[in-house]
């Protein structure tokens, strides 16, 4: 990345797509399972960005963003929090956001806002000196999740703030909350099916709540943390409709539901007839000592 007014500070070594590769690199690590650019994988990220946008700009917000600031947006996914970071650190702030697969990234035009292709377990930070790192629905699925906290945690400037946000299915794991018949049933069996697959390629589905003792490990201060439940937002009927067809062939394959179920479902979604919930999203902050 090449630096240029309010860029952040790169961190020591040449660039490539991003740093180069750190002490962490294993060797076969299981491939993000809702990953690429397979049908669906659109959908689900701009909803996503739907249903958890509010919450993590207010977040972001609190955390005192400002012009200026410079900004790590790690996992990046879809554009829209890397935009709206770019927007609040304008003019002469600056965001570097980096993701495995940059696909969804390729429409940023914001000249304040860097696209790197960056693996957070095994490249080191693409920047240091950082007013705030902000990483959502990232951690959870990553094998070595302490190290590349670790690292988030790292590129700070003392008085920086990092702001992390992860899944806790553990704490709430089904899709229905209220199940009034057997399309809450079948919602709720698919969800289940969902959980073994993330727990198989190595997800923690108990690791939101850990998140603030996790920041305080770190020497982080300040620490604090609170969690949103969607309970039946419109845009958790895309995820759900988005996630199962990714997944069809594989939930078929281990017998969680047929063909036919699985139409059944889509179906029964995409005519509004549940209320779908998401797992508890952790929010946690904290920030550097010093500054
Ligand atoms: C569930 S999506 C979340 C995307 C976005 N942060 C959001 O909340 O909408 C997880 C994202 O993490 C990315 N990812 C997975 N493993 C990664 C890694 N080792 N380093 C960086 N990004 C990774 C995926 O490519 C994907 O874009």
């Amino acid at each position: 990345m090449s630096a240029g007014p309010g860029e952040p500070r790169a961190a020591g070594h040449a660039g490539g797509s991003a740093g180069g590769p750190g002490p962490h690199a294993p060797p076969d690590r299981p491939a993000y399972l809702l990953g690429g650019t397979a049908p669906g994988a659109a959908e689900r990220m701009a909803a996503l960005a739907a249903v958890f946008d509010g919450w993590t700009r207010d977040h972001l917000a609190r955390v005192g963003l400002q012009p200026g600031w410079r900004c790590w947006e790690v996992g990046a996914g879809g554009p829209s929090v890397a935009r709206w970071l770019a927007s609040g650190v304008a003019p002469d702030g600056h965001v570097v956001a980096t993701d495995v697969d940059v696909t969804w990234l390729a429409g940023i035009t914001e000249p304040n806002v860097t696209v790197l292709r960056h693996d957070v377990t095994t490249e080191r930070p693409p920047a240091l000196g950082l007013d705030l790192v902000h990483a959502r629905l990232l951690l959870v699925h990553l094998p070595d999740r302490s190290a590349a906290l670790r690292a988030m945690a790292g590129a700070l400037r003392p008085g920086g703030w990092l702001v992390v946000e992860d899944a806790d299915p553990g704490l709430q794991p089904r899709s229905s909350l209220d199940p009034a018949g057997p399309a809450d049933d079948l919602a709720n069996r698919l969800r289940e099916g969902f959980r073994a697959l993330l727990a198989e390629r190595g997800a923690d589905l108990a690791f939101g709540r850990t998140l603030p003792r996790r920041l305080r490990e770190l020497g982080l201060r300040d620490v604090q943390a609170d969690a949103y439940l969607p309970l039946s937002v419109t845009a958790c009927a895309t995820i759900e409709s988005a996630t199962v067809a990714m997944l069809r062939d594989e939930l078929v394959r281990r017998g969680v539901a047929t063909e036919a179920e699985i139409d059944d479902h889509l179906r029964a979604v995409a005519a509004g007839q549940l209320d779908l919930a998401q797992p508890p999203l952790v929010t946690a902050w904290g920030r550097r000592p010093g500054g």
